[in-house]
């Protein structure tokens, strides 16, 4: 059983890979393997050609989004982090995400977990613009006993916010226990049968 996380930071040494590489020890402590990825450097964002829906791809494949699609697919489970930009996702993740998404990725009935850094304030938003991704791919979102934000310039400043870190190491664990529950459950009671969706658009 495994686990992706994307690191969406610019850099691998900061607050939000600290906060991953708990995570993974928790995971790791419950037997999931658990790769973290680079996934907040140079990336182009979306540019609504709309390839993906023929190629079943992003058609930009220089970079990381299409072999992220691929590790996502072998995964039991995912995990995104971002610092907070000006309030929003950070934004060469937000261009990945976008991407990576946009270009079909599904992630009906595995378990997912976003978890946000900052040094004071907007976490909560983008927690939730990272759920947004989440909702739209089907994923079984974990629970943990807050919203997934861990405060700090630094990982020395991360340190200090011990509930922070309780709660992503909480979401682990939690994440851990959903992926055993969900193999198990599987075996007994088969996902339910997709239906054909309707699709309309709003035009005034
Ligand atoms: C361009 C930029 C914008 C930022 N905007 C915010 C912000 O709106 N709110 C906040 O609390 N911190 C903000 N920060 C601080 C980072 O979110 C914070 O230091 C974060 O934990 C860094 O994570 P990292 O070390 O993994 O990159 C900003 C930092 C940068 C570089």
């Amino acid at each position: 059983m495994k686990v992706i996380a994307f690191n969406g930071s610019p850099h691998n040494y900061g607050v939000i890979q600290k906060a991953l590489s708990l995570m993974a020890s928790a995971l790791e402590k419950e037997g999931i393997e658990t790769g973290i990825v680079q996934a907040g450097e140079d990336i182009r964002g979306c540019i609504d050609c709309r390839k993906c829906k023929e190629l079943g791809k992003c058609v930009f494949d220089d970079d990381l989004v299409n072999r992220a699609a691929e590790m996502t697919a072998g995964a039991d489970g995912i995990i995104i982090g971002s610092p907070v930009y000006y309030g929003g996702i950070a934004g060469n993740f937000k261009c990945f995400l976008d991407r990576l998404f946009f270009s079909g990725l599904r992630l009906d009935f595995k378990p997912a977990s976003a978890l946000v850094s900052c040094r004071r304030s907007g976490g909560i938003n983008v927690f939730h613009q990272l759920n947004n991704y989440f909702n739209l791919a089907g994923a079984v979102i974990t629970p943990s006993i807050y919203w997934g934000v861990v405060h700090g310039n630094s990982p020395e400043e991360l340190a200090e916010d011990k509930e922070g870190i309780f709660i992503a190491e909480n979401a682990a664990r939690n994440m851990a226990w959903l992926i055993k529950a969900l193999a198990l459950g599987k075996k007994e009671i088969p996902l339910p049968a997709a239906t054909a969706r309707p699709r309309t658009n709003f035009i005034r």
